[in-house]
């Protein structure tokens, strides 16, 4: 992980002293180092100028609070939001709303409506329902509002967890071309405020091959071909969504941004010139390889007891700030902070959830621990935080970030008051 470093047995992150956060905010704990994700963000932002100026929306779901928000904001990138939550706070840090992009496969008309008075103006459409209620709304309010369509790419192969995958034939996400392009090409004709700019595909998470986006691309000229040829519509934009891969363990091999981009944006290319369309703009979603590599969760040692097949090691969290291990098994390196030793001990970290399912990393190799230890569970940017919840009344923890060797807090631990407080008897 790029913002660790050892320094004379005393392991830093992000050029702090591991071990002095955890003293000083409690476990457990997440650091983020910004100046990684600004190296990210400058890595995309790159790659996409190289190429035909891509757009960047950054996936929100991988991780947004106000201070994340501004980070995007300063750094001039677009955002997605998924629900009405993302959306509000990307507004109230100031993102832009022409620099959103609506999602979701549920979006309500209310939600809709809010987020056309708060000035957004894009959206992305989940469903022949969707689009019929937008035109109504926006026949309503006489607003012009720009759409996308989600397509289902229908890839079955696709090679991540099943859990996270998105453009296969069953898929709840996006409108099946092949029965509603008719449907959605009538529509779009017929709605005067709605400004049909292209086609949006998004065919799963953490992928280590470009494989499934080019298949993916190959429909979208499907469709591309049926829209002009029997309704004269052409498709100024293609989303191409995000799901680039990065490196949990050691045996991770993700493929490097650009090599990832590269052959889709040609493929456009060449498939634009085939057909004579005029090359679309294209747009992606990253959110992941932003924000994946860039934190750390902190965690102090409680109950070691024997186990099978290796001695339980509690923490004291586990599932309920980080999720992904119950949800698609996810996995993590983890290592002792406060110790180093050439002889190691295999262990099962386990959280402190009373769900069996809290079962954080098995056959962990660390020296021999003993309680109040501090573990590190690292790459644990995406996802984790996003997916924090309150079982068994279980305190969201303290945020950290760190910003050219300063820490601030971004979001504090919760209080016990706040578990009650929307509570009546
Ligand atoms: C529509 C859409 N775009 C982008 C993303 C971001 O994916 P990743 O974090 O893998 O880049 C997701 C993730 O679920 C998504 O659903």
């Amino acid at each position: 992980m790029n913002s660790l470093t050892w320094e004379n047995d005393i392991l830093l992150f992000a050029k702090l002293p591991v071990l002095e956060l955890a003293r000083a905010y409690q476990t457990p704990l997440f650091v983020y180092d910004q100046d990684q994700i600004l190296s990210r963000i400058n890595e995309v932002k790159k790659i996409a100028k190289t190429y035909h100026n891509i757009s960047i929306y950054y996936a929100s779901k991988a991780f947004l609070t106000l201070a994340m928000a501004k980070i995007i904001k300063d750094s001039h990138l677009g955002i997605d939001v998924a629900s009405r939550g993302e959306l509000f706070i990307a507004l109230k840090g100031n993102i832009q709303p022409s620099d959103i992009l609506y999602h979701g496969n549920n979006k309500s008309i209310e939600d809709i409506h809010y987020a056309i008075e708060q000035g957004v103006r894009k959206f992305v459409v989940d469903s022949v329902d969707e689009l019929m209620h937008m035109k109504e709304l926006t026949d309503q309010i006489n607003t012009h509002i720009e759409i996308l369509i989600r397509i289902i790419p229908k890839i079955d192969d696709i090679n991540t967890h099943k859990n996270i995958t998105t453009g296969h034939h069953g898929s709840k996400f996006g409108i099946d071309m092949d029965l509603h392009l008719e449907q959605v090409a009538s529509i779009i004709k017929e709605a005067e405020y709605l400004s049909f700019q292209g086609l949006h595909f998004h065919v799963g998470s953490q992928l280590f091959t470009n494989t499934f986006h080019l298949q993916a691309v190959e429909q979208v000229f499907k469709y591309m071909q049926q829209l002009r040829e029997n309704y004269q519509i052409v498709i100024k934009e293609i989303n191409i969504g995000g799901g680039f891969g990065i490196k949990y363990k050691e045996q991770d091999q993700p493929m490097p941004l650009q090599l990832f981009i590269e052959p889709i944006i040609k493929r456009i290319d060449d498939l634009a010139k085939i057909f004579k369309f005029p090359m679309p703009k294209i747009s992606i979603e990253p959110g992941r390889f932003i924000v994946g590599g860039t934190a750390l969760i902190l965690y102090t040692v409680g109950a070691i007891k024997p186990g099978t097949p290796s001695s339980f090691v509690a923490i004291d969290g586990g599932m309920t700030e980080n999720l992904r291990v119950a949800l698609y098994q996810a996995q993590y390196d983890v290592i002792c902070v406060n110790k180093t030793s050439h002889t190691l001990e295999t262990y099962t970290v386990v959280g402190q959830a009373c769900e069996s399912t809290d079962l954080m990393v098995e056959h962990a190799k660390l020296p021999k621990l003993k309680r109040g230890d501090t573990l590190a569970f690292l790459q644990a940017g995406a996802y984790e935080h996003s997916l924090i919840h309150n079982f068994n009344k279980t305190l969201r923890p303290t945020v950290l970030m760190v910003h050219q060797g300063v820490e601030r807090v971004i979001q504090q631990r919760e209080t016990y008051e706040a578990l009650i407080a929307r509570d009546f008897e």
